[in-house]
């Protein structure tokens, strides 16, 4: 039998039930663990390689995304995690020109001076042939741009050379898309955003089915150390029961908010692969289970920005995405390379009626 998303996501890496213990154990706060005076340590010895509450994420994480899951302290250490286990000296990569641009940043600090090559590919296209690639790495839905590319084809032209390919799924979430299905060989992903959802916890994580690459990755964040503590992961675990909800009212409130942004002449550039006739539109469609509750639009100037969300009362002027406050943040302002007035809006779960409201009367005072 195969539950729904709701189901899968309340009861995602739960242990069985068992009289007198809570649903979701609390976080177990331990450095060192008793060892066996005689045979010495087993699997709980130390908190660096092994806490049981975050096992239990994993487990959850793993399950949603068909895979087994690693926990990281954080979105960017799980990704740089991967890049950095994974190539060596000589190699290229094949990063989006379009996706978080932190990742291009270490890329092209870090790993250049390891002496590995990128190559930048837009999210949306064309791609080139993947000759001497050693892994590809793609972004769909892309931050902040939002277009999408089509897993399937290009983990196949990726492997048909040779590549590994990896899917950050941080603005889908593993309800929203599933790319181990999609022939690519491990998700990494930011939980900072959707997956969490409460702005109150950084996480990140990586999938796999390819055992060889879990092993590298256990030993490498055991070496590493780029854990999320207990605390941080109990909540993360926490937050997941509630995700199907909160994705079904985010991606609502955007489907609200895109079509009134359509409807505006002093609005341009919108984006949101849920809205009829957007260029990520088909491709979302045929490959994704839900469409993410970010949108993007221009409003032409920094003053024109500032003056919707000064005027705005619902709408945080915040970075990041995916919680459960809507929040709007202006890149240009981190350095990422758009136009001044270009915003990344993330819908919360705020009332649809309230947040349209909100949203016309501040655009209309801007
Ligand atoms: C698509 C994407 N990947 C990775 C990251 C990095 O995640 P974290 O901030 O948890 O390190 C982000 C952060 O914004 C992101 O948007």
């Amino acid at each position: 039998m195969t539950y729904g998303d709701g189901t899968r996501a309340v009861h995602a890496g739960l242990p069985a039930p068992e009289p007198g213990q809570p649903f979701l154990p609390g976080p177990v706060f331990a450095a060192p663990y008793h060892l066996d005076p005689e045979t010495g340590p087993a699997r709980d010895g130390y908190g660096r390689p092994d806490n049981p509450t975050r096992r239990a994420l994993e487990a959850a994480i793993g399950e949603l995304e068909g895979g087994a899951a690693l926990a990281f302290a954080s979105g960017q250490a799980a990704i740089t995690g991967l890049l950095l286990a994974t190539v060596r000296a000589g190699d290229t990569v094949a990063l989006p020109s379009d996706g978080y641009f932190t990742v291009r940043a270490f890329a092209e600090g870090t790993l250049r001076d390891l002496g590995v090559r990128t190559l930048l590919v837009p999210t949306a296209g064309p791609y080139p042939a993947f000759d001497g690639v050693r892994l590809v790495l793609l972004e769909t839905p892309a931050n902040p741009g939002l277009d999408v590319c089509d897993i399937r084809a290009v983990a196949a032209a990726a492997h048909a050379a040779g590549a590994l390919v990896a899917v950050d799924n941080t603005t889908a979430t593993p309800l929203g898309q599933r790319p181990l299905d999609l022939a690519a060989d491990v998700v990494v992903a930011s939980g900072t955003k959707a997956l969490t959802g409460h702005s109150d916890v950084l996480l990140g994580y990586v999938a796999t089915a390819d055992e060889d690459l879990l092993a590298r990755m256990t030993t490498w964040r055991s070496q590493t150390g780029g854990i999320p503590g207990a605390f941080d992961a109990w909540l993360a675990h926490r937050s997941l029961a509630t995700l199907d909800l909160r994705l079904a009212r985010q991606s609502a409130n955007a489907d609200a908010v895109a079509r009134l942004l359509a409807d505006r002449t002093d609005v341009t550039g919108l984006r949101w692969p849920g809205l009829p006739g957007d260029p990520s539109y088909a491709l979302a469609r045929a490959q994704m289970r839900r469409i993410p509750g970010v949108v993007s639009f221009d409003l032409g100037s920094a003053a024109r920005v500032a003056r919707l969300l000064t005027a705005s009362r619902l709408v945080f002027a915040a970075t990041s995405f995916g919680g459960v406050h809507t929040s709007a943040d202006r890149r240009a302002q981190w350095g990422d390379d758009t136009t001044p007035g270009f915003v990344r809006l993330s819908c919360g779960i705020e009332d649809t009626a309230d947040l349209i409201a909100d949203l016309t009367a501040a655009l209309d005072a801007g």
